[in-house]
C-alpha cells in the first residue's frame, strides 16, 4: 500500500511533480509492482488528480474517505476490510524504492522469532555526524535481536564517550505490518512520546508492540524537496537502473564443483546428505544416453528416484518446463530432494529451469528476465556431457517462451553443484562437439571486444580464450587434455560474461533459434561467420577452425523466411538491449538499424 497524500507541508504537490516523464507517484507504483514481490499493489490516495492518474497508467487506486494524520491510518482504512495477511507501507514520494530493501523486510516473518513480531520496518547506517544530528532524519537504537528500541530526532544514544563503537542507524519509513497490529494502530489514540517527536512509529512502541528491524543500506533518494527532484531526474538520467541498485552486479557463483576424470562416480555420495525423508531426486538425462548406455548404470537410483529422459532436438521452452513440472508434482507428494541435470546446454538450463518452477508459482515464462524469481528453487545439480555453453556455471536458463527467448535470471539460478567429469564428453559427434566448443569461443571474442570488459571478465575470458586457441589450433594436444580443457574453457568463458555480456553474434541468433528453432551453438555459427566487419580477428580465427575441421556451417537459412519471420527474428535481436550495449557502445541504435539487421539476416 502506498499512501499518497496530495497536499505536503514542505513541497506541495510533490508526487505528481515530473520525473523523467512520469508523476513522481507513478514512478513509485511501478517500482513497487516490478518488485514482483507483492500479490497487490494499491495507491491509497486523498486525491482526485492522484486517483485518475494512477487509473490512467493502468494502476489501482483507492480513494482514502478521511482525513488522516499519517500514512498508517491511511492504509489501515483501505485494508480494514480486505483479506490479507501482511501489508507493506511504501512511501508514495520513494520512487527509487529498491526490491532488496522491500525483501528485506518482508524477509524477517520468515525468521525463527516471527511470533513475536507486529510489525517490521528498515534501517540504514549512518556515518555521517551532520545527517546523525540533523533532526529531520529519524535514528533508530535496537536490541541484540534488531528489535527496535527507541525512534529519536535526536541522535540516540548521546555520544558521551567519543571513542565508543558506535553504529548509528537512519529510520526508513518503509514498514510491513500484521494486519492486526496495523489496525490496533488505527484504533489507538496517540500518547506523548509520539506527539512530542512526530515519529509515528513510536505509538507501536508506546503501546509495547515488537517492531523487527532490517538492515539495508541501498541509497535511493526521497523526493522531499524541489533539489530532490532536479537530483532525481538527473540520477534518472545517468543511470536507468537506479531502482534496482545494481551498477556493480552482486552474483553468486557456483558453491561446490568436483573436477576430474571419473569424479561422475562420487555422485552417489555428494546426493545423499541432501536427500529429504521420501522425496525423490529427480534425474534429467539427455535421451542420447537412452537405450543402456554405460552411463545410466552408474547413475545410482534409489528408493523411488526417477530418471526422466528428455529430447533436446530443439532449444527448450517454458513450456517444455511446465509441462516436466506439472508431472513431477502430479506424481510425487513430495518436493523432490532435488534435480540433476546431466546433458548439454539444454539440459542443463531445463534442470535450472524445472528446480525453479517446483518452488514459484505460474509459469516459467512469468520468471523471463532479471531477478523476477521470488523463492528459492530446489537443490540442484548440473553435470555436463558436452563442453562450451557456459550453462553448468551461468546465472541464467535460456528458454524460448511465448513471446520471447530469454533467460529466468536470477540468484536462484546457479547449480548448488556441479561435477565436471571430461570422460562424460566421450563420443560426442564431432560437430556437436564443434558448435558447441564454438559458443564457448564466441563468448570469448564477444565479451573481450565489449564495451562492458573489465578486469574481472577480461581475466577469465582471456584464459578461456586462449584455450580454445590451443583446443581447436594446435595439433599436439592429446585427447584427454583436450577435452579437460575444453571443459575448463567453458566454464572460463560462462564466468567472462558472468560480468560483462555477450553481443551481436548472440542476439542475432536467439531471433534465429526463436523463429527456426536452431540450437544455439549452430545459431552462433552461422551469424559469427557473417560478422567479420565486427569482430576481425575472432571471425578470422574462427573460419580457420571451421576450415580445420571440415565443419559445413549451414547457408542460406534466411533467404526463404517470410518478412513476418525477418520482422520478428529483428524483434527479438533488438530487444536484448545489453547485448548491442555490450557490442557497440550506448549510441548501438544509431549504428544498428532494422533494414541493418534485415540485409544482415537475408545473407545468412
Ligand atoms: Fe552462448
Amino acid at each position: 500500500m502506498i499512501p499518497a497524500r496530495y497536499g505536503a507541508s514542505r513541497f506541495p504537490g510533490k508526487l505528481m511533480q515530473d520525473l523523467g516523464g512520469k508523476p513522481v507517484i507513478v514512478r513509485t507504483y511501478e517500482a513497487a509492482k516490478a518488485t514482483n514481490l507483492f500479490d497487490e499493489v494499491y495507491i491509497v490516495t486523498d486525491s482526485d488528480v492522484i486517483f485518475t492518474e494512477i487509473e490512467l497508467h493502468g494502476g489501482k487506486a483507492i480513494m482514502s474517505k478521511k482525513d488522516h494524520d499519517c500514512g498508517s491510518d491511511r492504509i489501515a482504512e483501505a485494508v480494514e476490510n480486505m483479506d490479507v495477511d501482511i501489508v507493506v507501507n511504501v512511501q508514495g514520494d520513494e520512487p527509487f524504492t529498491s526490491k532488496e530493501g522491500l525483501e528485506q523486510v518482508l524477509s524477517v516473518f520468515e525468521g525463527e522469532d516471527a511470533d513475536k513480531i507486529d510489525l517490521a520496518s528498515l534501517m540504514t547506517e549512518m556515518h555521517d555526524w551532520k545527517e546523525i544530528s540533523d533532526p529531520n532524519s529519524v535514528k533508530v537504537i535496537v536490541n541484540k535481536e534488531n528489535f527496535a528500541l527507541y525512534f529519536s530526532r535526536s541522535p540516540i544514544p548521546y555520544p558521551r564517550d567519543k571513542n565508543a563503537d558506535v553504529q548509528y542507524y537512519k529510520h526508513k519509513g518503509i514498514y510491513a505490518f500484521r494486519k492486526q497490529a496495523l489496525m490496533d494502530f488505527y484504533h489507538l489514540p496517540m500518547r506523548t512520546l509520539e506527539a512530542a517527536e512526530k515519529i509515528e512509529c513510536i505509538r507501536y512502541l508506546e503501546y509495547g508492540k515488537n517492531i523487527k528491524m532490517a538492515i539495508s543500506n541501498t541509497q535511493g533518494i526521497e523526493i522531499d524537496t524541489p533539489e530532490d527532484l532536479i537530483r532525481a531526474n538527473k540520477a534518472l538520467k545517468e543511470d536507468k537502473d537506479i531502482s534496482v541498485n545494481n551498477k556493480y552486479r552482486n552474483f553468486p557463483m557456483v558453491p561446490k564443483v568436483v573436477f576430474g576424470k571419473g569424479c561422475f562416480d562420487q555422485l552417489s555420495s555428494i546426493l545423499a546428505p541432501q536427500r529429504k525423508n521420501k522425496a525423490p531426486f529427480i534425474f534429467l538425462v539427455d535421451d542420447a544416453f537412452e537405450n543402456d548406455h554405460p552411463l545410466i548404470d552408474r547413475i545410482n537410483i534409489r528408493f523411488n528416484d526417477k530418471l526422466l529422459f528428455v529430447s533436446v532436438k530443439e532449444e527448450p521452452t517454458t513450456v517444455q518446463v511446465d509441462q516436466i513440472v506439472k508431472d513431477i508434482k502430479s506424481e510425487f507428494n513430495y518436493k523432490p530432494s532435488g534435480i540433476i541435470g546431466i546433458g548439454g546446454g539444454s539440459i542443463l538450463d531445463l534442470a535450472k529451469a524445472v528446480s525453479i518452477m517446483l518452488t514459484n508459482k505460474g509459469s516459467a515464462a512469468d520468471y523471463q528476465g532479471w531477478d523476477l524469481v521470488k523463492k528459492k528453487a530446489v537443490y540442484h545439480v548440473g553435470i555436463p556431457t558436452i563442453s562450451g555453453t557456459g550453462a553448468e556455471v551461468s546465472r541464467t536458463t535460456v528458454l524460448s517462451g511465448p513471446e520471447r527467448k530469454l533467460g529466468i535470471n536470477s540468484d536462484y539460478t546457479p547449480f548448488d553443484q556441479v561435477i565436471l567429469d571430461p570422460d562424460l564428453t566421450i563420443g560426442v559427434p564431432k560437430n556437436q562437439w564443434f558448435f558447441t566448443g564454438m559458443d564457448c569461443f564466441i563468448h570469448c571474442v564477444e565479451s573481450l571486444n565489449g564495451t562492458f570488459l573489465n578486469a574481472f571478465s577480461e581475466s577469465y575470458g582471456e584464459k578461456a580464450y586462449d584455450l580454445c586457441n590451443e583446443i581447436f589450433l594446435s595439433d599436439d594436444l592429446s585427447e584427454v587434455d583436450s577435452r579437460g580443457k575444453l571443459m575448463m574453457a567453458s566454464w572460463h568463458g560462462g564466468m567472462s560474461i558472468a560480468y560483462s555480456q555477450v553481443g551481436i553474434a548472440h542476439a542475432m541468433s536467439y531471433g534465429i533459434s526463436y523463429v527456426l528453432g536452431t540450437k544455439h551453438g549452430v545459431g552462433n555459427c552461422i551469424v559469427f561467420d557473417h560478422l567479420g566487419d565486427y569482430y576481425p580477428e575472432g571471425v578470422a580465427l574462427f573460419k580457420k577452425m571451421v576450415e580445420k575441421y571440415q565443419i559445413e556451417i549451414p547457408q542460406g537459412i534466411c533467404k526463404d523466411c517470410t518478412d513476418k519471420e525477418i520482422d520478428i527474428m529483428i524483434d527479438i535481436a533488438l530487444s536484448l538491449v545489453p547485448l548491442w550495449e555490450n557490442a557497440l557502445g550506448e549510441e548501438w541504435e544509431s549504428v544498428m538499424t532494422r533494414e541493418k539487421l534485415k540485409g544482415m539476416y537475408l545473407k545468412m
